[in-house]
């Protein structure tokens, strides 16, 4: 029987879809790589932003038709709706998609694979199943590294889920619940099951990777600088990278361990959200705009080539004018080298979306438009200062010509080659000749 998943959402969610394609894999079920040869359609779904839970809705339209054909046909089916919206609108989706079989919580789908048998085995009659425990001490605990059994050259690995800073736009502490962090030894061995299936990048994942607190072999609590340079000791791994970080989290030991560990990117993803100190505050970001500069600072000070990038929102309650003149004068200090941005979106159980002074949508829009035009460009500097110098890039895939490859450099830019001798998972000094759009490109660098 074959199985579809479809993934919405942050890199955590990701994680969590390479992780039940590994549960399903290893209970004889197949991937298919499209949704029409499948009889068993997962949903990993996103609540961040409005649009990001309204696709679910039109996905579960088509869904519903292939179901009903292939029940016709007198095959079983089933449709499973996991991840975040699964357990914000848990009833809401079988209100509206009465034909979904199981609605499943971030922290529940290692159950996947029963949830699966079951929603196979059940009649249309029957109730839905749901899932919305919010433990995830049991999901790492039931995650088996001998499943995983195939990998590109670049992988996430979850190490801290769940947060407990409730910044009042955001849905995450309902959605992944409190902060967990992994046991440092589940977390090496995980690595270096990676590695040795020829993963040359990892990239750690945490809703707050910086308040990392994962229990150590020495039954002490580590931090996220400890587990880093532990993590740098396994042999065969060629880059590390670490994301979500809260700038008020970042301390000095973190700008040590960019200093010493040699693998560790010279890329760090700091969301600031917002350049003014009154907006900081309603968000209850708990930093101001000189705590976060400083931090730059510092990180710069370790690693002089360190590059950034940020998230921000736009019309946040009560942001005015000069509130957002405040956010692009940030953006000016610091010099990004990318960045994402959005407009405020009022999310359900979240202290801001019962704000007052809420920003009519036509402002939000033109204030995205000047922020993202701003970063654009600050992008394309970024980018255009690299050319004529060498970067180290790790190539992930192959491009859309012969002999094409696309990687990344350690500052998260993309690089394309055309060399013959070049082989995806080869991470090697490219000398950059050129800008075509966002993507940079190279060719080798000669031996002396
Ligand atoms: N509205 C708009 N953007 C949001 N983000 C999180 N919640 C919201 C929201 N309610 C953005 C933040 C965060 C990123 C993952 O998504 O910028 O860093
Ligand atoms: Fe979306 Fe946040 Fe859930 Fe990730 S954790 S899937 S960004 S709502």
């Amino acid at each position: 029987m074959k199985f579809f998943i479809k993934n919405y959402g942050c890199q955590m969610n990701l994680y969590d879809s390479t992780r039940m394609t590994d549960a399903l894999l290893a209970a004889g079920y197949e991937e298919s790589p499209k949704k029409d040869d499948a009889n068993i359609l997962i949903f990993n779904t996103c609540s961040i932003r409005e649009k990001a839970d309204e696709k679910l809705f039109s996905d579960l339209g088509r869904a519903k038709s292939l179901k009903f054909k292939a029940k016709d046909r007198g095959e079983n089916f089933a449709i499973i709706v996991c991840g975040c919206v699964a357990q914000s609108k848990t009833t809401e989706i079988t209100d509206r998609a009465p034909y979904v079989d199981a609605v499943i919580g971030p922290q529940e789908i290692h159950k996947i694979v029963s949830a699966v048998k079951t929603a196979l085995s059940k009649s249309d009659e029957d109730e839905s199943i749901f899932m919305s425990d919010m433990a995830s001490k049991e999901k790492f605990a039931s995650f088996q590294s001998e499943q995983i059994t195939k990998r590109s050259c670049s992988e996430f690995l979850t190490i801290q889920e769940g947060c407990d800073n409730f910044c009042t736009y955001c849905v995450v502490p309902y959605t992944r619940g409190r902060e967990f962090s992994r046991d440092v030894a589940d977390i090496i061995e995980e690595t270096k099951k990676l590695v040795s299936l020829g993963v040359k990048e990892i990239t750690l994942l945490g809703q707050n990777v910086n308040s990392y607190r994962g229990e150590g072999p020495d039954g002490k609590n580590w931090s996220l600088s400890k587990l880093l340079y532990a993590i740098a000791e396994v042999e065969g791994l060629a880059r590390l990278r670490y994301v979500t970080s809260n700038p008020k989290d970042v301390a000095k030991d973190i700008a040590e361990a960019h200093r010493d560990i040699k693998i560790l990117a010279s890329f760090l993803h700091l969301p600031v959200q917002s350049g003014s100190d009154k907006i900081l505050k309603k968000m209850n970001r708990k930093y101001s705009v000189n705590q976060y500069l400083d931090c730059v600072d510092m990180l710069r000070k370790y690693r002089p080539d360190m590059a950034f990038s940020s998230d921000f929102i736009v019309g946040f309650p009560g942001e005015t004018d000069e509130d957002f003149e405040k956010t692009l004068e940030l953006a000016e200090k610091v010099k990004y080298a990318q960045a994402y941005s959005f407009k405020y979106s009022p999310r359900n159980k979240t202290a801001a979306a019962k704000m007052d002074n809420q920003v009519p949508e036509k402002i939000k829009e033109e204030r995205l438009e000047i922020l993202q035009n701003l970063l654009n460009d600050q992008q394309n500097k970024f980018n255009e200062e690299t050319i004529g110098k060498t970067v180290s890039v790790l190539f992930t895939k192959n491009g859309k010509f012969k002999n094409q490859l696309v990687g990344r450099s350690e500052y998260s830019q993309a690089v394309s080659i055309c060399d013959k001798a070049i082989h995806i998972g080869d991470m090697v000094n490219v000398k950059i000749t050129e800008l075509k759009s966002h993507s940079l490109l190279g060719s080798i660098e000669e031996e002396k």
